[in-house]
């Protein structure tokens, strides 16, 4: 019997979950709406809002899951990476609580546990597979061949997938976060309507930096010939954009099953839940013959849940950590 409390808070997410036996039994989510004006999280403003939320959200999933905290048997949290004061409220959080209930801590790699949320429901994947993980901070193909034993086979070189999709939302005028609203606006559009250059980059690696200053200048450019050009184009340019992203990040993907002669395939992180990515990987599915997993929506994006399923085979692994423990803005698997 294990029932593990998580807590994430890497970014701008504060989120408690309560894992019982394997199960998530409550995944409560703060989703912090003040950094939407800014084009981007300000660190300092995310550690004060985490600072607000953790208490109550503790109730609420302890609530949800009807446990008592004496019942519980870990905490498990986010150590890295993130923001280094975001993630400090979430880490000196976990180890009062469980030095005030004498209970072991467990430390999760955020990115590992992005991976590892496809072992919340059914079907799981099968080791080895793929995973496609992309997020706000990073876009990486791991080869996963065993719960903790991953490696990562490509990387981007720069800007990650979400970054382009919210960079491409704010030199269109979109507030922050805007991987959601280009994927709401697309779904409206025409995806061949504009052509965007893909980037040639060595092996399994990305780059999206180039990507983003194409759109910035292609925008500016109509814009000097019909300076309403955003407003009548709004969604064929999100359909395009989106259309060019997420064939960026299929073809190397592609070149990766075929590599490594893996025909199970995942994705992982925020990024998966745009609904261009889902649909064309399903028609992969189909042509290629892979094994497609695709997480539910609410453990695509930053939540404990996924730290609670990490903290539960860590639990099982008997991979504990002291209360020395600090956090790190950057952690490798
Ligand atoms: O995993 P996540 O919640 O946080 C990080 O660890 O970074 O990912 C957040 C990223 C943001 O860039 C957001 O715009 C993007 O995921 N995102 C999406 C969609 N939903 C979230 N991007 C495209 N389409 C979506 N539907
Ligand atoms: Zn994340």
């Amino acid at each position: 019997m294990s029932v593990i409390l998580a807590i994430e808070s890497s970014c701008d997410e504060t989120s408690v979950a309560i894992c019982n036996n394997g199960k998530i039994t409550a995944n409560v989510i703060a989703n912090q709406t003040i950094h939407e004006n800014y084009g981007g999280v300000i660190p300092e403003l995310a550690s004060r809002v985490h600072q607000q939320n953790i208490v109550p959200a503790v109730q609420q999933a302890l609530t949800i899951a009807k446990v008592n905290k004496n019942e519980l048997n870990a905490v498990a949290f986010t150590r890295g990476p993130g923001l280094l004061g975001a993630l400090l409220v979430g880490v000196s959080f976990a180890k009062s609580f469980a030095l005030a209930l004498n209970l072991p801590l467990i430390a999760v790699n955020h990115m590992q546990a992005h991976i590892l949320a496809h072992f919340i429901d059914d079907p799981k994947p099968n080791f080895p597979f793929l995973c496609l993980t992309v997020s706000g901070g990073h876009t990486q193909i791991v080869l996963v061949k065993n719960f903790f034993d991953m490696e990562i086979i490509g990387e981007t070189l720069d800007d990650a997938a979400g970054e382009a999709f919210d960079k491409t939302a704010k030199i269109l005028n979109l507030p922050y976060p805007g991987g959601p609203l280009i994927d709401k606006y697309a779904q409206l559009g025409n995806p061949m309507a504009f052509k965007f250059p893909v980037p040639q980059i060595k092996e399994l690696n990305y780059s999206f930096s180039g990507f983003k200053t194409s759109i910035l200048y292609f925008i500016r450019d109509k814009q000097k010939e019909n300076a309403n050009f955003i407003a009548e184009n709004l969604n064929d340019i999100c359909a395009s954009v989106q259309y060019s992203i997420v064939n960026i990040l299929l073809n190397k993907l592609k070149k990766a099953a075929k590599q490594y002669q893996i025909t199970d395939i995942a994705i992982a992180g925020g990024v998966s839940a745009n609904s261009g990515l889902r649909t064309a990987l399903m028609q992969l599915e189909q042509e290629l013959g892979w094994n497609v997993y695709i997480p539910a929506f609410q453990y695509c994006t930053d939540n404990a849940g996924m730290i609670a399923i990490a903290g539960h085979y860590k639990y099982l692994a008997g991979d504990f950590i002291g209360q020395d423990v600090s956090p790190l803005a950057t952690m490798n698997f």
